[in-house]
């Protein structure tokens, strides 16, 4: 008998290069007239923000622009962005950019509607009022954040990152326009492809996986295995590039049914207490996590059958990762600054870890960092 469940609504997607022209449309259709477009600096400078702008105002939708999202946002920057907000007249969000963007708009949206701090909805189901409706246009193949309904954002005090979730908080559309990733730098392509795929491996094996996130999972890892390998050599297409945004929002959609595992339980330590950016975090963390529960059976099943699903492959999951991370060169870190004790205390601490097939003490944390930085 299959495992009970409840699956989660998926925003509606709108994919294909130049699906960008349909937001007027996608605002319209969730009731919205006028929009806070909330981006960032990079995403002016490449010309999209002018893009979506031009778009919804030709089509009569005014359009107040926001443009401070950064990475790791923090209560501080919810809170600048609500104060902006209360300032301007809209009635629908447009996140414009990566996952930092999309959870400034998401964290926003429930300041503005329902009102304290962001720490009061840490966790899922909190905002008691309604909330606007949201249209995510992500620039990134990696965080999935359009197809997810909750904001991470980061306690100002501990950068801890708190996982803010409420149904109300899912974007009304996600537009797919691979187009949009043609301008990010190929260190951000690789590094949040290496995140994507991640999150396609970590739901696919968590207690919480089914036969929707299932689904989800395998999809999205049969998009991110055809393309990953052309991104990392620099020679991504837009076929590759639509195949990785597809993948993205799939594997997004993945961890909104299934959550996620103990490479993202050992990352966001990294990410908070030494600023690793997280998908090279996650990249350290992976492939050590993989062998880890490959001794879970059920687990070292699902790698198997993904793992035939490769091209070109007679390897196991783990070593095919592995592959993936060398060939990414990413830059060596400095493990003698880092203290695997309290990393490892505060992995026990992410929510995210609670989910993985084997659970980890804190001894196994330690033990995962310690291969991780070979030491
Ligand atoms: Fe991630």
């Amino acid at each position: 008998m299959p495992e009970p469940f409840f699956s989660r609504p998926s925003p509606k997607l709108v994919f294909g290069p130049g699906a960008l022209k349909e937001l007027p449309a996608c605002v319209r259709d969730a009731g919205g007239s006028s929009v806070l477009l909330v981006t960032d600096r990079g995403l002016i400078r490449a010309g999209h923000a002018a893009r979506a702008t031009a778009l919804l105002e030709a089509a009569g939708i005014p359009v107040a622009l926001y443009d401070h999202a950064h990475e790791n946002p923090t209560e501080t920057d919810a809170a600048t962005c609500r104060d902006f907000a209360r300032e301007k007249k809209f009635d629908c969000f447009v996140a414009l950019g990566g996952g930092s963007s999309m959870d400034t708009a998401k964290a926003t949206n429930f300041l503005l509607t329902n009102g304290g701090a962001m720490r009061d909805y840490h966790g899922y189901g909190k905002a008691a009022k309604p909330m606007l409706p949201l249209i995510a246009i992500p620039t990134t193949a990696g965080t999935g954040s359009e197809c997810q309904s909750y904001a991470l954002v980061s306690r100002d005090d501990t950068h801890e990152k708190m996982a803010c979730g409420d149904p109300k908080a899912l974007a009304r559309a996600a537009i797919l326009d691979p187009e949009l990733t043609a301008t990010q730098p190929k260190s951000v392509a690789v590094l949040t492809g290496l995140d994507a795929l991640a999150h396609a491996l970590e739901s696919a094996v968590t207690t919480k996986r089914n036969a929707i996130s299932s689904v989800y999972s395998e999809s999205a890892f049969r998009h991110l295995a055809a393309a990953i390998g052309n991104v990392i050599a620099g020679r991504a297409s837009l076929d590759d590039r639509g195949h990785m945004m597809l993948g993205a929002a799939l594997a997004g959609l993945a961890i909104e049914n299934s959550m996620l595992g103990a490479a993202h339980a050992t990352a966001n330590p990294l990410t908070a207490r030494h600023n690793v950016v997280h998908g090279h975090a996650i990249a350290l963390m992976l492939p050590h996590v993989l062998r880890f529960n490959a001794a879970d059976p059920a687990t070292a099943a699902i790698y198997a059958r993904f793992a035939a699903l490769l091209p070109l492959s007679a390897r196991p999951l783990d070593a095919w990762v592995a592959e993936l991370v060398a060939a990414s060169a990413l830059p060596p870190l400095d493990a003698s600054a880092l203290d695997f004790t309290a990393l490892a205390a505060d992995a026990t601490q992410q929510w995210t870890g609670k989910f993985n097939p084997r659970p980890l003490q804190a001894a196994d944390f330690v033990a995962l960092y310690r291969r991780a930085f070979g030491i």
